[in-house]
């Protein structure tokens, strides 16, 4: 397998909704810009990833076993809330194989004919990233099975009575899947992947050393405890923490003298609605709506959505998932419920008559 490196990106890659309100409501330039920025932090090696050392060390050995095989690797699946580095780490696996690397996404295959265009276009060892692969349709996941598992293309030529199939011969190729859903992954997509890993938040110390490095990297001067001030108010996730940065920097430049201390970045956090937990409107929002108007009964997921202005898929997907984690956000078969921590949260007491809880 040569080694080869090039970069196509599909103009369909779907953007993620953007966590913590710091990316919305802006003008499509300044999401230019960000998306820009965002990747010159992004990691391009095993080595720069920081952090997730258990998945790191595994992908290190199948990475590896292929490599001395002369073979591409197995196909992997990376799942884990939004911006956790799964893009990340399908790039790095092209980057460490020395391969191609081509992205395209679940929603943006429409037709069977749209994946094959792309799998026929493959060359040997390339990786194919599908993000959002929970989104495949039907149609699209036929074509991919094969594809998979045989490195075959089944394609049927004419119509009715007279319509035959063809197998055609693909090159060796690496799938890369991501997903924010591990739930809706049917069985035999899941069953066709070699390594399936799920990505967890990060520790606070882990954030700091990529607020770190991105600031090394964007040039700004960040001192540990101010590096740290903004790791923990990240919610665990890593593109949260390089936003956050790059707020503090925007701040420390025009109301200070350009270094990121720990005042500087208490204050700037302060400026932007990002409190001590790292909780921005939107969260605040959904937790008064728990806590305040249904004052701790069980809330539908729509009602919460309205009620906040947000979309049901944006609140399970970006917020739901670390209020569970940090026991601010019960889900239970009834509906949502505020946890213990989100009375205290918001400086409330919590009601005396208990509900009782039936986790789902
Ligand atoms: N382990 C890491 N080390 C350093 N930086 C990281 C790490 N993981 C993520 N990042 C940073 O966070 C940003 C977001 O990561 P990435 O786009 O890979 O997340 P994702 O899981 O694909 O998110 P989504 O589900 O929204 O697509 C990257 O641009 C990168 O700068
Ligand atoms: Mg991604």
């Amino acid at each position: 397998m040569s080694p080869r490196k090039e970069v196509f990106s599909s103009a369909n890659v779907v953007e993620p909704p953007s966590i913590n309100g710091l990316g919305r409501n802006v003008s499509p330039e300044l999401q230019d810009r960000e998306a820009t920025v965002d990747n010159s932090l992004r990691p391009t090696s095993l080595a720069e990833f920081v952090g997730q050392e258990d998945l790191k060390s595994h992908l290190y050995i199948v990475l590896e076993a292929a490599k001395r095989r002369g073979q591409a690797a197995d196909h992997f699946l990376f799942a884990g809330p939004p911006g956790l580095g799964k893009t990340s780490l399908a790039s790095i696996v092209a980057h460490e194989m020395g391969t191609g690397f081509r992205i395209t996404s679940g929603p943006a295959l429409i037709r069977g004919g749209d994946l094959a265009a792309i799998l026929t276009s493959l060359h040997s060892g390339d990786v194919l990233f599908i993000d959002e692969i929970h989104r495949l349709s039907t149609a699209v996941a036929e074509i991919l099975y094969p594809a998979m598992e045989d490195y075959k293309l089944d394609i049927v030529i004419g119509e009715g009575p007279t319509a035959r199939s063809i197998r055609l011969d693909l090159p060796e190729f690496t799938l890369v899947g991501a997903t924010t859903r591990t739930g809706m992954i049917t069985g035999p997509l899941r069953d066709r992947f070699g390594f399936v890993a799920r990505l967890d938040y990060y520790k606070v110390d882990e954030l700091q050393e990529i607020v770190e490095r991105s600031g090394r990297i964007l040039g700004v001067r960040t001192d540990k405890a101010g590096a740290r001030e903004i790791a923990s108010r990240s919610r665990g996730t890593p593109r949260l923490a390089n936003r956050l940065l790059r707020r503090v920097r925007d701040y420390v430049e025009v109301k200070a003298d350009g270094n990121i201390t720990q005042t500087t970045a208490r204050e700037g956090l302060e400026v932007f609605g990002v409190d001590e937990l790292g909780l921005d409107k939107v969260d605040r929002a959904i937790l008064d709506t728990l806590c305040r108007t249904f004052a701790g009964r069980p809330v539908g997921l729509s009602t919460l959505a309205v009620s906040v202005g947000e979309q049901p898929e944006t609140i399970e997907d970006v917020y739901e998932p670390f209020l569970m984690q940090s026991g601010l956000l019960v889900r239970t078969s009834r509906g949502r419920v505020p946890g213990p921590m989100a009375w205290r949260h918001l400086g409330l007491e919590p009601p005396t008559t208990t509900v009782t809880l039936f986790s789902e």
